[in-house]
């Protein structure tokens, strides 16, 4: 008889576990979205994150887990190894780097796992998708606005990103070209501030100690632009000249606030892409139909039209 019953418990406890392991063991979601940033701690970055969970949220299939390398390529290229084990369905990445982090994602791609890359390139064309804007027009648009500014004539300091990385290249690139015709606009000095605002404050220090006249500063982005302005306001010489960035960032802290506020003399939108991404993930991986180059619009931002980017809600 108790041998029956032991029979009985075991059959029905087994039964149980059965039952119960599908359901445990199911995805939450039906893609899961492997997010590799490549420096959170940076404003822009935490747009492009709120504006990607803002569109997932819009959609019960997708999940996405984010990663932050913390602007260390090693780490971001462990990142997408540790995506691999977690076996993502696609793998967004903006990546720090171009060259440390081609090898990794064509480890993905020639997986199978779809990849769209975000606003930063990496070598070569191993991936399913890139969301970008062209930064070359930018530094383009950048450098005639300049030029146009200056009348032709003027002492120019370039604080530059990080120089793995793509849009440091194609914004200098392009501003380059663009004011190579001026016989009198000099590029008195230039910097890597790796798009840091800390790290532009101290290179622009060196600039301002060498230079006893500088007429504008153009900075890769609107921190580093920040980061020049607060060297030459601590030095009493943020009057002397004008401040360019890009970036264009809504919210008070943001680059279309500091024209408002007149710390810089204009900057160009660059468009963070995150709402891009997730609508682009998605129709991959429906099985859709998506464009493979993706590319966002840009705007120059002066005093004039400030407020609709420091403030676009309220401008919808
Ligand atoms: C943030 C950022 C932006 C810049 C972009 C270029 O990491 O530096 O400010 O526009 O990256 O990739």
């Amino acid at each position: 008889m108790i041998k029956h019953l032991i029979t009985y418990l075991t059959c029905v406890a087994s039964l149980a576990v059965f039952v119960s392991l599908p359901a445990a063991q199911e995805p939450k979601r039906k893609f899961l979205v492997g997010f590799s940033q490549c420096n959170n701690s940076e404003p822009w970055r935490q747009a492009m994150n709120a504006a990607a969970k803002t569109e997932a949220a819009k959609h019960k299939d997708i999940e996405l887990v984010f990663s932050d390398a913390a602007q260390d390529s090693a780490k971001q290229v462990a990142d997408v190894e540790n995506f691999l084990t977690q076996k993502i369905d696609l793998l967004i990445i903006s990546p720090n780097e171009a060259k440390p982090l081609t090898k990794v994602v064509k480890k993905v791609f020639d997986a199978g796992i779809p990849v769209v890359v975000l606003d930063r390139s990496i070598e070569g064309e191993s991936y399913t998708c890139f969301i970008g804007a062209d930064n070359t027009e930018i530094g383009k648009a950048a450098g005639e606005w300049i030029a146009k500014t200056l009348n032709g004539k003027g002492k120019i300091v370039e604080l530059k990103g990080l120089m793995g990385s793509t849009p440091t290249h194609h914004r200098s690139k392009g501003f380059r070209d663009a004011i190579a015709k001026f016989k009198d606009i000099e590029i008195v000095h230039e910097a890597e501030a790796k798009w840091l605002r800390d790290e532009a404050r101290t290179q622009f220090e060196h600039a301002l100690a060498a230079n006893n006249k500088i007429d504008l500063v153009y900075a890769h982005n609107d921190p580093m632009a920040i980061g020049a302005y607060l060297a030459a306001k601590a030095a009493g010489r943020e009057k002397e000249m004008l401040f360019v960035g890009i970036d264009a960032l809504p919210g008070k802290d943001g680059g279309a606030q500091a024209v408002i506020d007149g710390k810089l003399a204009v900057t160009f939108l660059y468009p963070n892409c995150g709402k891009e991404a997730v609508e682009t993930a998605l129709k991959i991986l429906n099985k859709e139909k998506f464009e493979r180059k993706i590319q966002l619009q840009t705007a120059t931002v002066t005093k004039e039209n400030a407020a609709d980017f420091a403030n676009p809600e309220k401008k919808k």
